[in-house]
């Protein structure tokens, strides 16, 4: 038996399944290494795949019945707002495109446990301090669509067959679980700050004129260790059973401000980060925090680390990697 993981060399993939790897479970990962390298996947097999390709199904069936996959985790998509709203159909083929090739090589193939990269932004811009998951959702890009196609694919697909999911929709991943697996990316808040250090230049604020306390967004930050580790709770309750819900929130209940996440890395990496403030960025919603009662209630799964472990996980691990900041 064992657990196929799509997109698995990724950023929040890699954490999963080196975390499966230390449980004892059998891994194999498929992905394309389009924004990934082969070597965060430790010794699972690695099948190097887009599973948004006409003959992806065929062959994901193939791996699915040779390797006895019990479960599939589907990380593989792509991920940049503005690049969405620039690309809409690639979006749409990568990511809805590809979530139906899964699916149909699930159901060729038997597998009837999937586990979904959902995201927060399938809300848009909820007026709520607290979002809950059966809030309305009105996503505001095709990235945040194409992640609730998704989600109403499998709801589609569990009705028709014997399917059972859990699609996990995350508010702001960051940190780092091993200083091997950083986020290799340079799209969400730390990354950004680490990188305008690194060459010298003072990080940005997109805006300071919001309705919270200092003015500046607030997000919820959960630390990626603690995210895996809701895959793991979510793959064991599938493995158990049907779940109370399908959908929940990974969040950890409590907001910052960018200007508190900006002074946290100056307070962690002793750098002088005194914020140059620029216009708000479109579609930025002014507070975005997940209620995190669902997960805690149904499979028991709480993130506890803090905003002041999650930049200094991520800070070691950009100074482990190739981008080191001078001090
Ligand atoms: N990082 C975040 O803050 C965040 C927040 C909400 C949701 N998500 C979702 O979580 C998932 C993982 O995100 P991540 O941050 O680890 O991103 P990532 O880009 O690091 O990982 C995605 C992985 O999937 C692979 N991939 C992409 N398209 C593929 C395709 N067509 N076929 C095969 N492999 C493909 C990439 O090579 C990469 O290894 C994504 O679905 C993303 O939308 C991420």
């Amino acid at each position: 038996m064992s657990v196929m993981v799509i997109g698995g060399a990724g950023y929040i993939g890699a954490h999963v399944v080196r975390l499966l790897q230390q449980a004892g479970e059998e891994v194999v990962v498929v992905d394309d290494l389009s924004t990934s390298v082969a070597g965060r996947v430790g010794d699972s097999p690695l099948v190097v795949l887009d599973v948004a390709t006409p003959e992806a199904s065929r062959a994901l069936e193939r791996e699915m019945r040779e390797r006895d996959v019990d479960a599939v985790i589907h990380f593989a998509a792509r991920k940049q707002v503005g690049e969405s709203v620039a690309r809409p159909l690639w979006y749409y083929e990568q990511n809805v495109g590809g979530m139906g090739n899964v699916l149909a090589a699930m159901q060729a193939a038997g597998v009837s446990r999937m586990i979904f990269s959902s995201s927060a932004a399938v809300y848009g811009i909820p007026d709520v301090d607290l979002v809950e998951e059966d809030i309305p959702k009105n996503p505001i890009n095709p990235y945040g669509r194409t992640k609730l196609i998704g989600e109403w694919m499998l709801e589609d697909c569990a009705r028709a067959w014997d399917l059972r999911f859990v699609a996990l929709r995350y508010f702001n991943v960051a940190g780092s679980g091993w200083d091997d697996l950083g986020d290799p990316a340079v799209m969400n808040l730390i990354p950004m700050v680490l990188e305008r250090l690194a060459r010298g230049e003072a990080p940005r604020v997109f805006g300071d004129d919001y309705p919270t306390p200092d003015g500046t967004c607030i997000r919820d930050y959960v630390h990626v260790r603690d995210l895996a580790e809701a895959h793991v709770a979510a793959l064991e309750a599938l493995r158990a059973g049907p779940t109370p819900h399908a959908v929940y929130n990974v969040g950890t209940g409590t907001g910052a401000s960018v200007a508190e996440v900006i002074a946290t890395i100056g307070e962690v990496t002793g750098l002088e980060v005194t914020p140059v403030v620029e216009a708000r960025r479109p579609g930025d919603p002014p507070r975005l925090v997940a209620s995190p009662a669902r997960i805690a209630d149904d499979l028991g799964f709480r993130s506890t680390t803090g905003l002041r472990e999650i930049v200094a996980t991520a800070w070691s691990a950009w100074q482990a990697g190739p981008r080191r900041v001078e001090r």
